[in-house]
């Protein structure tokens, strides 16, 4: 795993934003996997501005959906659909037939999940996965003691979630209770992870993610197992790392054509 302490967010986007792009240019029809959430909204931004400014071609490029919610109408403003559609077809001009995710309103939820796993593999498999965090340690919607081994399914998700997510509803009783995520063992089949968490509020999941074992209680933790996890946090999100000074070390004299 590789670790890279970022001043702060916009620092952070950037420099994913730059990996992708390279995965882009090398690769034109390469499948991105992205994430909802506050924490990605940096990587997306500086993405559109590479786009904007004629620096990069996504015609051709492929993005993929970690995780979505059951039973809000595809047209909700909080679908993941819906969300991703405003916050990356759109401004990185990725065509809508480029897209893929399940399908949270299907009658028969597991046939959606096992056919949401076909598309992925028919795609070609995830080239790069973005990923967030939540304050409990989830990645996607994999929450604690989810299976290691997990594919996509059917998820609860927990109250400190529901919480945590609230702000994008008109309230708790809006957020809905239950999702579908790419399982842990789905996301560990991408090419490349990269975890990005900014604020305090993650310290805690990032430290257990990083330095931790490896255990379901903490989802994320997932990523030591993965030959080319990348983690790039911010200096809040670094407060508890034991170990911090020499992933800043070893970053600062990382040679750059080695990229992340
Ligand atoms: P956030 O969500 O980026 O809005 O904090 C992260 C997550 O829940 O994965």
């Amino acid at each position: 795993m590789e670790v890279v302490i970022v001043a702060d967010a916009a620092a952070g986007g950037q420099l994913i934003a730059d990996a992708v792009a390279e995965l882009i240019t090398r690769k034109p029809d390469a499948l991105f996997g992205v994430a909802t959430g506050s924490t990605p909204l940096p990587v997306y931004e500086a993405l559109a501005a590479k786009v904007a400014a004629g620096e990069l071609d996504t015609s051709h490029l492929k993005v993929c959906q970690l995780d979505e919610y059951v039973g809000l109408p595809a047209d909700h403003p909080e679908s993941y659909h819906a969300v991703l559609k405003r916050e990356v077809l759109e401004p990185l001009r990725v065509p809508d037939t480029n897209f893929l995710g399940p399908d949270g309103n299907a009658e028969d939820l597991p046939a959606a999940c096992a056919a949401y796993e076909q598309q992925l593999t028919a795609a070609g498999g995830v080239d790069l996965q973005l990923l967030g965090i939540g304050t409990d340690g989830h990645i996607g919607f994999n929450e604690p003691i989810s299976s290691l081994a997990s594919r996509t399914r059917i998820k609860t998700l927990t109250e400190r979630t529901r919480i945590d997510n609230a702000r994008f509803f008109n309230g708790l009783p809006e957020v809905p209770h239950h999702v579908i995520t790419q399982g842990i063992g789905t996301i560990l089949q991408a090419r490349h992870l990269v975890l990005l968490a900014t604020g305090h509020a993650k310290a805690e999941a990032v430290a257990a993610t990083i330095e931790g074992p490896v255990s379901s209680l903490i989802p994320a933790s997932a990523l030591q197992l993965h030959p080319h996890a990348t983690v790039v946090i911010d200096e809040p999100a670094a407060q508890q790392l034991k170990l911090a000074d020499y992933y800043r070390a070893t970053y600062a004299s990382k040679p750059t054509w080695q990229g992340i």
